[in-house]
Order: structure tokens, then sequence, then C-alpha cells
């Protein structure tokens, strides 16, 4: 394939074709939308994850989000048979990546468990494998330092729900070589995305401009400025936002809200992007938004009122 031993001294773009297998690390939210996209568009997909309960309710997802495209007619049931066929579930990684061509990792946002996980790729993964990090926010070149291939080492940055967004952010790091931001590029649009091509900073674009909005939103409140539907109704109507910030931050996940904001105050060194306290109590309350049932507002299954959590209508 591409790279391994090469002693090319021109600049081979390969086609995502080459590419077969996927092992994607994470069954979260948003790895198994990750799975879902590449199962759909005919790779063979194994997803990873150390917990086999998460592995569970990952298929399951697929499943039903599969259910849906069905049933809007964009998705046969053969095909989707053929699509849930082609996942596999692991939770022992070296097994998991022993046939794969790229790795997309959307594991937590957490850089000392990314900066491991990448020690662990770079072992078990085969020489001309793709390592790709679905991270938010975090160095590419950073985590590409902590392998023996950093040229390898790609930010391939999906948005949530996968299967639905059609971006994906390329982040190339420091020592990304082309031809694989080039294959990034083209894998991205071969699965009907449209990828753009950005430099290795915090927060890269999408969550440099997204999050301090968030944290702003989350600020206002901590403040008493507004309440949470009211911040959220403003954004909406007054700025065309399909959401607001508040349950935007819900959606993505306040822990991985709270990750983001840090890399940014981390890597920029300025006071502006300092998580807000609200922010970092409700993290360590365990209040994460829609996967643990509550956080600005309150989710219960199967329903889509939007209620707000009762902590914050009491006062
Ligand atoms: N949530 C979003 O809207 C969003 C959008 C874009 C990118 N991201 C990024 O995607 C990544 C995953 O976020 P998420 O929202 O899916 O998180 P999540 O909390 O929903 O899922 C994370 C999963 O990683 C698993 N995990 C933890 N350690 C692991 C390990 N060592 N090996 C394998 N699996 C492990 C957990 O068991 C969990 O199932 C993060 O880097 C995040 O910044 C999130």
């Amino acid at each position: 394939m591409y790279l391994g031993g090469s002693k090319k001294t021109k600049e081979t773009i390969f086609m995502p074709s080459i590419l077969k297998t996927v092992t994607v690390i994470g069954s979260g939210t948003m790895g198994n939308g990750i799975c879902h996209v590449f199962a759909h568009n005919g790779f063979n997909v194994n997803m990873m994850d150390i917990n086999q309960a998460a592995l569970d309710k990952g298929l399951a997802t697929i499943g039903k989000n599969m259910d849906r495209q069905v049933a809007k007619g964009t998705l046969s049931e053969d095909a989707k048979k053929e699509a849930i066929s082609r996942i596999k579930t692991f939770t022992d990684m070296e097994t998991a990546v022993k046939d794969a061509d790229i790795v997309v990792e959307a594991a937590t946002e957490d850089i000392d468990l990314k900066l491991k996980i990448f020690q662990q790729l770079d072992k078990f993964c085969p020489p001309h494998c793709i390592l790709a990090t679905n991270t938010s926010s975090i160095s590419i070149t950073r985590i590409g330092s902590y392998t023996k291939r950093p040229g390898q080492v790609i930010g391939m940055h999906f948005f949530n729900p996968v299967p639905v967004m059609k971006l994906v952010e390329v982040i190339s790091g420091y020592a990304t070589t082309d031809e694989v931001k080039n294959t990034i590029f083209s894998l991205s649009e071969s699965l009907g995305k449209v990828p753009c091509i950005v430099n290795d900073y915090p927060g890269f674009i999408s969550n440099r401009i997204l999050m301090p909005m968030i944290n702003e939103a989350v600020l206002a409140l901590q403040e008493g400025v507004a309440g949470i539907a009211e911040i959220d109704t403003i954004m909406k109507l007054g700025m065309a936002h399909p959401m607001g910030p508040l349950q935007l931050a819900d959606f993505i996940g306040l822990d991985t809200c709270y990750s983001i904001m840090h890399v940014l105050h981390m890597g920029f060194g300025n006071q502006k992007y300092a998580p807000a306290t609200l922010l970092a109590n409700m993290v360590q309350a365990g209040y994460l938004g829609v996967k643990s049932g509550e956080g600005f507002y309150k989710y219960t299954p199967g329903s889509k009122e939007l209620v707000v959590s009762e902590r914050f209508a009491k006062k």
C-alpha cells in the first residue's frame, strides 16, 4: 500500500478504494456514528471499546439509526442488513486493529488516554495503517509524537450525528504527510462528506469558534443574565442557529465541552478560554447532558420534549 519502507520521493495519492478495513476505537456518541457511516459505505468495520455494554449500546444505536434511514427510503432493508453484518465488535485492541488499513480513534476526550491509545495503536497496527483521531481539540502533532509514524497521524473530525452531518474537519499535524492528508480528504468525500483541511492549533477551527460561544452562554446563565430557555431562544431565533448553545452543549456532552475549553485555555494560555465554573461543577457532579440523562435539560428516553432541568427551573 503506501509509505511502508518506501524510498518514494514523489508524492502519491492513494485512492480510498485501497482502504478496506477500518477500526474505530470507542463506540460512544461519535464512535458508533463513525462505524455506521463506514459500514454503510462498504467498509469492513471493527468497532472496539473497553466496555462491552458500550459496544452493545453502540450496535443498538446503529440499528435504530439505520431503521430510520430505511423508513425514510434512503437505505434498503437488504443494504441495512449487509452494513450491519460488516461490523464486528472487540474489547481487545490488538485483535481489533491487526487487519486495519485505517484506525479512527473516538475514545473519551482526555489527552493522557489518547496518548496511551496511540502508543498502543502504533505497536499493534500494520505498518501501512493510517492513525486518525476524531479529537475535538487535542494537538494532532502531540498525538503523532507518541508514535513512530507521525507522518501517518491525522485528525479526521466528524460531527454529531455523524450519519447526518456533512462536514469532516481534516487536521494536518506538523509531521503529517501530504499523501496521508490527500488520502483522508478523498476518503471523506467517498463517504459522502465535505472535507475541509485546517492546520493544527488548539480547537482547530470548529471548536475554537464554537466552544467559547457555548462557554459564554454558560457564563451568562451562571451570572443570572437570563434563564436557559431565554438564552437558547435568543440564539436560535436571533442568530438562526438550529439549536441554542446550552441544548447543543448537552448534545455534545458537557464533559467533552469542558475538556475542549481546558485544551483551549492551556493551549493559548489566555484567561478568556477558562471553562465556566458552572460547567466544571456540572461535569464533576455527573450531569453530562443527553448521555447521562440530564444537563441543562432533562431527557426522558422516547420523549422529544425539551424540558429544562428542575435544578435551573427552581431558580
Ligand atoms: N460528542 C460530540 O458531539 C463530538 C463531536 C466531534 C468529536 N467528538 C470527539 O469524539 C471523541 C469521542 O467523544 P464521544 O462524544 O463519542 O464520547 P463518549 O463519552 O460518548 O464515548 C467515548 C467512548 O470511549 C470509550 N473508551 C474510553 N477509553 C477507551 C479505550 N481505552 N479504548 C476504547 N474505548 C475507550 C468509552 O467506553 C466510551 O464508550 C472525543 O475525542 C470527542 O472530543 C465528540
